[in-house]
């Protein structure tokens, strides 16, 4: 399959190639688009034949649900059967944006887009080529990250182009996503609201809106992943190279010393470790290059990167979650 790359401004989304691609979407094909968080490969929500054609282009396992993108808040209701209050609270504080609710779903949403389960996740991104492309498809859009199922999640369409060029008809590039990590996924068919996956949107931003969220201990995580969030069990996020974590309060001595041994290796931390090194001002901007440069030190042959630990509150439990899962080995010095 021939693959257009449709350059869009993300400040000012030219209608006209908005409108090639939302024609794709309504012919039942996929197209993959830029969101705030990581890049989307989106299909027909409610075409259930579109929405096949996600997992087989990602190669994605067939028990791991989709998110549905909207962009009116509104549409909340055309896809869930109810919407409890703090649902409510919480679309008027963070829509559009990276929090991603479920909710019991409408028999309208196909099986396949919720892997069975009886729920939906429900997400209205900030992004305006995003909302605009949804807005033109004038159908909810469903849409994992676009990467080959297993790499890490795009940040940019050369990402993309990498995983998915010659298997999708069209790629949508403008430029990098600001947030760079996958959003903030909320159970809220629960008693009390449970943080599925963390993201952008802390515990304590969802805490100051609708009182009591649970964050799982990472042992009830594993327990829960087999049938709250199926996705959660596999393996993510990960290059080629291992991934070697380092917790504690000096890892750079310890970083320092493991790079002697392992003399093909790449650094990404918050000071210079001379050659392969990325140093990081802040963990925002770690989370914003984290999987890019994962891939770039893949291409570059890299076969050992060390990564720099950070404490796992606030912004810093969404990154821990991601650096762990693509973590070969985790030290604690
Ligand atoms: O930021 C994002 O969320 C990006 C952009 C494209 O919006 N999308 C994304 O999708 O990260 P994906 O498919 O890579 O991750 C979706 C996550 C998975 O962990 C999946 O298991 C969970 O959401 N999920 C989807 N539907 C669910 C449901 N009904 N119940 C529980 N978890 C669900
Ligand atoms: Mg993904």
């Amino acid at each position: 399959m021939q693959t257009r790359v449709l350059k869009i401004s993300r400040d000012k989304p030219e209608i006209s190639l908005i409108r090639i691609a939302a024609r794709e979407i309504r012919k039942g094909n996929l197209v993959a688009f830029p969101t705030e968080t990581v890049y989307g490969l989106g299909a027909n929500a409610l075409n259930k034949k579109a929405v096949a054609k996600i997992f087989r282009a990602k190669g994605r396992p067939n028990d791991n649900p989709l998110i549905v993108h909207i962009s009116d808040k509104k549409d909340v209701y055309k896809l869930a059967k109810f919407v409890p209050k703090r649902a409510v609270k919480l679309m008027d504080k963070f829509w559009p944006g990276p929090l991603t609710i479920v909710l019991k779903k409408k028999a309208i949403v196909p099986n396949n887009v919720t892997c069975g389960l009886s729920t939906v996740a429900v997400r209205m991104p900030s992004h305006k080529v995003a909302l605009a492309l949804i807005k033109e498809s004038r159908v909810p859009i469903a849409a994992p990250s676009a990467n080959l199922s297993g790499r890490p999640s795009p940040t940019n369409a050369a990402h993309v182009i990498a995983d998915l060029s010659g298997k999708i008809p069209i790629i949508i590039s403008s430029g990098s996503a600001d947030i760079g990590l996958e959003s903030t996924v909320l159970n809220l068919t629960s008693i009390v609201p449970t943080i599925l996956r963390p993201g952008k949107i802390t515990p304590e931003d969802l805490r100051h809106v609708i009182g009591r969220v649970r964050v799982p201990h990472p042992i009830m995580q594993k327990i829960m992943r087999k049938s709250r969030s199926p996705g959660m069990k596999y393996r993510h996020y990960s290059p080629k190279a291992e991934v070697v974590v380092v917790i504690g309060k000096n890892p750079k001595k310890v970083i320092l010393e493991m790079r002697k041994l392992k003399k093909n290796s790449a650094v990404i931390g918050f000071s210079g470790y001379g050659n392969n090194s990325y140093v990081c001002s802040d963990l925002k901007d770690m989370a914003k290059v984290l999987f890019r440069k994962f891939r770039e030190f893949d291409k570059k042959g890299i076969g050992t990167i060390y990564v720099e630990g950070v404490p796992e509150k606030g912004f810093g439990l969404a990154l821990m979650n991601r650096i762990k899962k693509a973590a070969t080995i985790i030290v604690k010095v």
